[in-house]
């Protein structure tokens, strides 16, 4: 008895319907003796449209070997690709719908456990969410990071160098031939980002979350540590279906602690915490935003990848991977939270790598800064919360108090950000509304480009205020994932120019300066919501879709949470 017993149709004869089960597989030329192993799907999701996923088919081949070796049943599925620069409006709409479809193919197919094969930025939490909610035997492998090219001498690598080569292309800097060449040399090999993005995030953040092996969050997509990663994790998810190992069993509060505690170590992306809030509450278990800036509080960022320092994710590898940042970490870490393997934390880490390159990864003692990364706002512009990722913004934009400068969309923003006519001054507040989940499907807008006349007088930074995400390969004084919406009618909405805005991350407050009388008056005349789309996955987004506090989960995915948050 294996996988391939479960959950037959029932026509009122069960041995027929395995009879023709059995028969059916029998066409794969598989031994008969292989079918009464242990079944180990393996979602795969390659798409030409995706080449941080281009060296999938050799990556599950090496699943392949484990599950074998190991004395399992491979068994390769198709899901949903989402690469990540392709999709419109964002991939963040296509994440829930990924999800949706890991959900229920590892439900409804007969297997015992599943290997989530992914890494662009959407689908690593979107396989968590889908098996998560699944709720079989589970292991992550992520397909492992680009490698870096080369241009003139110096490295390069997506796409932090993306940006600062636009940015100096937007200012004259750069000409037309060399931003050409650059963009050649950018990405240069499969894999996922080069740099500390939402990919490289995640695969930190499933290996801190106890979901994926030990040491297999930072080998290059091109190197043959990624193919031992993968034999590895293969041979592991015979042992987990073996187990009867379900996800429940590995993420527990302790767990998702561990994982935001590596979030903020590595500097990690803003996108992170709403994948990371949306998986987690799969499982019922929230994530408390007080208790993230607890933590945001006393974790010191330790490793300095772009796009907060200036090494990449291949250097993180080569100075001992991320068990070089939990063996640094360990005094901060829930060392008894379960891990996949089957062991707890602390026994996975051991005694930590032998050689550490201090340049990438910093001790504790010393570390690149003293606190996390991201700081968790509230305040009368955003009631249920914002994010700013301080680590990657400019210490002197912390305490502002600053004119608004609003833009009231995405289309509004592109038509008006470089009018030399535009009436703003390097102190302002950008504001961009209506760039939300429901509004826009939450692109990575939030990364305002600085208006085109002051970026050519020389200016780098402002602070930039949207219910938009940014992409964790951005960096600015930027604040993020404003809730409620504007385009469900928060207070972002009722920003107007001129209005004065207060941020103070020492506070963790983000407040629109303007009496509430003028505000209950403006609310009155608001216009009522753009009706979404009429028909099909973009109707049941906009419909159900859930606020960044709840991690934009749909919210009939959610179950109801039990208690209290992850301190229980
Ligand atoms: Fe795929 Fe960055 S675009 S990981
Ligand atoms: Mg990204």
């Amino acid at each position: 008895m294996n996988g391939l017993d479960r959950g037959f149709a029932n026509y009122g004869d069960v041995a027929f319907s395995r009879f023709l089960r059995r028969s059916f597989l029998h066409a794969s030329g598989r031994s008969p003796e292989s079918l009464e192993r242990p079944v180990i799907g393996i979602a795969t999701s390659p798409s030409d449209f995706n080449p941080c996923h281009r060296a999938m088919p050799e990556l599950v081949a090496s699943v392949e070997r484990g599950v074998l070796a190991g004395g399992g049943l491979p068994m390769q599925f198709p899901t949903v690709s989402l690469g990540e620069s392709f999709l419109t409006p964002t991939s963040m709409v296509f994440r829930n719908l990924m999800a949706m479809d890991v959900e229920e193919m590892v439900r409804a197919q007969p297997m015992d456990a599943v290997v989530l094969v992914g890494g662009c930025d959407k689908t690593v939490p979107a396989q968590l969410m889908g098996a998560f909610s699944a709720g079989r035997p589970a292991i992550q492998l992520v397909t492992g990071p680009m490698s870096t090219g080369r241009y003139h001498g110096e490295r390069l690598g997506a796409c932090t160098d993306c940006r600062r080569f636009w940015a100096r292309y937007r200012a004259g800097e750069v000409d037309d031939v060399e931003i050409a060449e650059v963009e050649r040399n950018l990405a240069t090999t499969a894999g996922t980002c080069a740099v500390m993005g939402t990919a490289s995030t995640m695969a930190c953040v499933v290996e801190a979350l106890g979901m994926a092996l030990p040491g297999s969050a930072t080998a290059p997509a091109v190197h043959a540590d990624r193919l031992r990663v993968g034999e590895a994790t293969g041979a592991a998810a015979v042992e987990i279906a073996r187990a009867g190992r379900t996800p429940d069993q590995v993420v527990t509060p302790a767990s998702v602690r561990n994982a935001l505690r590596v979030l903020l170590a590595i500097g990690g992306s803003t996108n992170a915490l709403i994948h990371l809030t949306a998986a987690a509450g799969r499982l019922g278990l929230r994530i408390d935003p007080d208790e993230l800036n607890a933590l945001s509080d006393t974790t010191p960022v330790l490793v300095e990848l772009k796009p907060t320092g200036d090494h990449y994710v291949e250097d993180l590898h080569a100075s001992g991977g991320l068990a070089a940042v939990l063996h640094e970490l360990r005094d901060l870490l829930d060392l008894s939270a379960p891990t996949v393997t089957g062991k707890t934390l602390g026994d996975v880490l051991g005694d930590g790598p032998r050689w550490v390159d201090r340049a990438v990864v910093r001790p504790l003692a010393d570390p690149a800064r003293p606190v996390g990364g991201l700081v968790w706002l509230t305040g009368s512009l955003a009631p249920q919360g914002a994010l700013i990722k301080r680590s990657a913004a400019d210490p002197a934009l912390f305490e502002t108090t600053g004119r608004a400068v609003v833009f009231t969309s995405l289309e509004d923003l592109a038509a008006r950000i470089d009018d030399p006519d535009l009436d703003v001054a390097p102190d302002d507040v950008l504001v961009l509304q209506n760039a939300g989940p429901r509004g826009a499907g939450m692109p990575e807008a939030g990364y305002l480009p600085i208006p085109g006349k002051l970026a050519r007088a020389g200016v780098k930074d402002m602070v930039r205020i949207s219910d938009a995400r940014m992409s964790g390969t951005a960096y600015g004084t930027i604040v993020l994932h404003v809730t409620p919406e504007a385009a469900v009618g928060g207070p972002l909405a009722l920003v107007r120019n001129g209005d004065r805005v207060r941020l103070s991350v020492r506070e963790g407050r983000l407040d629109l300066l303007v009496d509430e009388a003028e505000l209950a008056r403006r609310r009155e005349a608001l216009p009522p919501p753009a009706p979404g789309p009429a028909t099909g996955y973009g109707r049941l987004f906009h419909e159900h879709v859930l606020g960044a506090d709840q991690g934009c989960d749909l919210d009939f995915c959610v179950p109801a949470v039990p208690s209290e948050p992850s301190r229980s």
